[in-house]
């Protein structure tokens, strides 16, 4: 089910919102008043997210079909299929948890009849798995489903989940007018530090107001684009909005790569691994996703997870990667004949290096390291394999192909990857 749609009145909000910087000031909860200029520091300042943030979301798969049976068997399958030991650490509600009005104080009211035991009794379940806590709402009045919005009520939401037991929050941007997105979320962390609770704000605002250039130290993670939905290369049309597949998300990420890194990480949207697509493709929306220092947020079905999706999520190889600790998102180094190289430094001068064929034929790689070096300008990496030799390592296969003193001689099938991992000699 996808719910109201809502979407691409953002460039006319958006205008109106730089045309009026001040209007954020309203939506502030009376107990801090905080005078935000456009130089307004970092206020959420913290090490939440050194490495990408792991977990689950219900939205992919339930959408707003969520109560506490269902949610109680994906943390139990969450730790029984080996996805919490593997690294994935959140368990995030998304959109439908509450009821459709707050009570009479103006709190939100998780639904009686999907929660029968209150949220702060599943957050508790949660916990006692040894996972933490996520949950959701949305900067404008209503959530993107209908349900209601944070638009003047942020402290008072906030102090709510604190007192729940959130470790997560993810903040949405439906239904938001004239709203100054950076100001809006501004505000919302600011009450989030003002709960006394540490949570990890990812914000989800699509990438409309290019949060790359102002979301760290605001939140910890921020979506860079419209919500995905589990196609390889084909984006889907809804209407009055359309999903993006696979590879349209990929080709939004190379400009921005240079803005990520260790609590300030490009989300571009959560993961459709086991929702539909090939083994192969699956593999190798994972393997971006990895490529990218992406936050890993799986959205399958855990209970029924099949043993091929599971081999993909729990990969811990291609994780090592994801977290790496630089935090380096990937270049895409070469591109011809729909065949892509993305490269992305690691620490202790390794490098992971993913070989992508977009087309379904076959086709084959011939690459010559020597002429393409890893070069990362802000992090000062210069890598020229003609002056070293690096061994590799296919991650997938596991096993060792040669160095990069040969030439690379691969076969790839339609949509596919191979991604290796280069150690110095
Ligand atoms: C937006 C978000 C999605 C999801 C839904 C919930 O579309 O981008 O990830 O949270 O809202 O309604």
């Amino acid at each position: 089910m996808k719910l109201n749609r809502y979407k691409k009145l953002f460039v006319t909000a958006s205008i109106i919102a730089s045309a009026c910087p001040n209007l954020l000031a309203q939506t502030t909860d009376a107990t801090a008043p905080v005078a935000i200029t456009k130089e307004a520091s970092p206020n959420k300042a913290g090490n939440l997210a050194p490495t990408p943030p792991m977990g689950w979301n219900t939205w992919n798969t339930f959408q707003t079909n969520i109560d506490e049976p269902l949610l109680k068997g994906m943390v139990d399958a969450y730790v029984s299929t080996g996805m919490r030991d593997a690294g994935y650490k959140y368990f995030v509600l998304d959109d439908g948890w509450m009821t459709m009005e707050r009570d009479k104080n103006g709190d939100l009211v998780a639904d009686p009849k999907k929660f029968p035991n209150g949220m702060k009794a599943f957050a508790d379940y949660v916990h006692s798995k040894g996972l933490k806590f996520g949950i959701y709402n949305c900067a404008g009045s209503k959530t993107c489903a209908g349900y209601p919005g944070s638009r003047g009520h942020e402290y008072q939401d906030a102090r709510l989940y604190a007192s729940y037991g959130v470790d997560f929050l993810k903040y949405d941007w439906c239904n938001t007018d004239s709203l100054n997105a950076r100001e809006a979320y501004i505000t919302m962390s600011q009450a989030l530090k003002a709960s006394g609770r540490e949570i990890t704000f990812s914000l989800c605002e699509w990438g409309n107001h290019q949060p790359w250039l102002w979301a760290g130290g605001v939140g910890e993670l921020y979506r860079t684009t419209g919500d995905i939905t589990a196609s390889f290369d084909k984006d889907k049309h809804n209407g009055t909005w359309t999903a993006l597949s696979v590879m349209s998300i990929v080709d939004k990420q190379p400009a921005i790569a240079k803005y990520n890194g260790p609590n300030h990480w490009n989300d571009p949207d959560m993961l459709e691994v086991g929702n539909g697509m090939s083994f192969n493709e699956d593999k190798a929306h994972f393997s971006l996703w990895c490529m990218l220092a992406a936050p890993l947020a799986a959205g399958n079905d855990l209970r029924k997870m099949s043993p091929q999706t599971q081999s993909i999520l729990t990969n811990k190889a291609a994780i090592a990667i994801d977290q790496d600790a630089l935090g380096i998102a990937a270049s895409r180094i070469y591109q011809a004949d729909s065949l892509e190289v993305w490269a992305k430094p690691l620490a202790n001068n390794e490098v992971a290096v993913c070989f992508l064929n977009r087309s379904t034929s076959v086709k084959q790689v011939t690459y010559n390291w020597n002429d393409h070096p890893v070069k990362n300008e802000a992090n000062n990496i210069d890598i020229d394999f003609a002056k070293a030799s690096y061994r590799l390592h296919d991650i997938w296969v596991n096993k060792d192909l040669g160095t990069t003193k040969k030439e690379f001689k691969q076969t790839l099938v339609g949509h596919s990857v191979i991604v290796v991992r280069l150690t110095k000699n």
